[in-house]
């Protein structure tokens, strides 16, 4: 299967890394339809994993302050290059985010289903959920939704390391992504061209309480943090919008015998794996 990785920020070069030769990540910026055919003539890949977008720097704050350029790269850009894919005939899988969806579910358990409508308030979750909407109208196209991602490699997107450098912390519960099982499963829907959409996170749901636990154990003993209230993080100016926190049950990948670990199981593995190669980049 030859992979057409769309994007080269940090969850491309974490697939790229894993995928090798099977992958092409020409890194090139679309902005049209047109961008998008002659990318897919020059490279003629099997299938396109789009995980490319806006996500704003430091972080989704900034897309507040830019909806032009969040628009252009969370729904412009994935929607033509899903007319793109769909002219040449090519299945494409596109990376969505959880985070369109803001607290409970109107149902009993609580959990957003797959085909729940969103209802996003920031802006880069507006954006995130209108291509969502767009895209799950086409035939040969998967949308791969993650959460919070957490990975046993080092970066500034990895809620470890995020959670690791905040001083004041909100313990809120959630689902999560482990990545180093997302790699594995989009591989799956890839290889499926699985349509529709998927939640892919671990099953249960995790507190960054439970997280900070873990790195106190295996990590750094000597690591203290501040908790505070989730209205505390937008009272002291440590975010400009609430987050959103919620609950996503994964009916659609057990659907085509795709199973990720519980999340339990899964943060404690990525702990110990974080912890050995922080040991050995400290060696080096
Ligand atoms: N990381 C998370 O916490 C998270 C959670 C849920 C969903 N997601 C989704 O997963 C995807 C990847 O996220 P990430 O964390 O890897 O983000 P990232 O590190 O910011 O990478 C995004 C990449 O997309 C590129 N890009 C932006 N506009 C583009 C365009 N018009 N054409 C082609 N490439 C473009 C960026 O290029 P430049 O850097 O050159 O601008 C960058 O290489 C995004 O769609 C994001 O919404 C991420």
């Amino acid at each position: 299967m030859k992979i057409l990785i769309l994007g080269k920020g940090y969850i491309a070069n974490r697939c790229k890394e894993v995928w090798g030769e099977e992958a092409i990540m020409p890194g090139a910026k679309i902005y049209s339809k047109e961008d998008m055919l002659k990318l897919l003539d020059e490279y003629q890949p099997d299938v396109v994993f789009n995980a490319a977008g806006v996500t704003g720097k430091p972080n989704v704050d900034w897309c507040e302050d830019h909806p032009v350029e969040t628009l252009e790269g969370n729904v412009l850009m994935p929607i033509a290059a899903a007319l793109a894919c769909q002219e040449r005939g090519i299945y494409l899988l596109h990376l969505g985010s959880g985070c369109i969806f803001y607290g409970d579910s109107p149902h009993p358990d609580k959990k957003w289903r797959e085909n729940d409508f969103g209802n996003p308030s920031a802006t880069y979750s507006r954006a995130k959920w209108a291509a969502d909407l767009a895209l799950s109208l086409l035939p040969n196209v998967g949308i791969a939704r993650i959460r919070m991602p957490i990975d046993y490699i080092r970066g500034e997107r990895n809620l470890i390391d995020k959670l690791a450098k905040y001083p004041k912390i909100i313990d809120v519960e959630n689902s999560v992504t482990v990545v180093e099982d997302m790699i594995y499963v989009t591989h799956q829907l890839l290889e499926k061209k699985a349509e529709g959409i998927f939640h892919v996170t671990n099953p249960g749901t995790l507190r960054h309480k439970e997280t900070m636990d873990l790195y106190k154990e295996l990590v750094d003993q000597s690591h203290t943090n501040e908790w505070i209230s989730e209205d505390d993080l937008v009272n002291l100016g440590l975010a400009t919008k609430k987050r959103s926190n919620n609950f996503l049950h994964s009916e659609n990948l057990e659907k085509i015998g795709i199973h990720m670990r519980d999340v339990h199981e899964a943060i404690r593995d990525t702990m110990e794996k974080y912890a050995k190669e922080l040991k050995t980049m400290n060696k080096e």
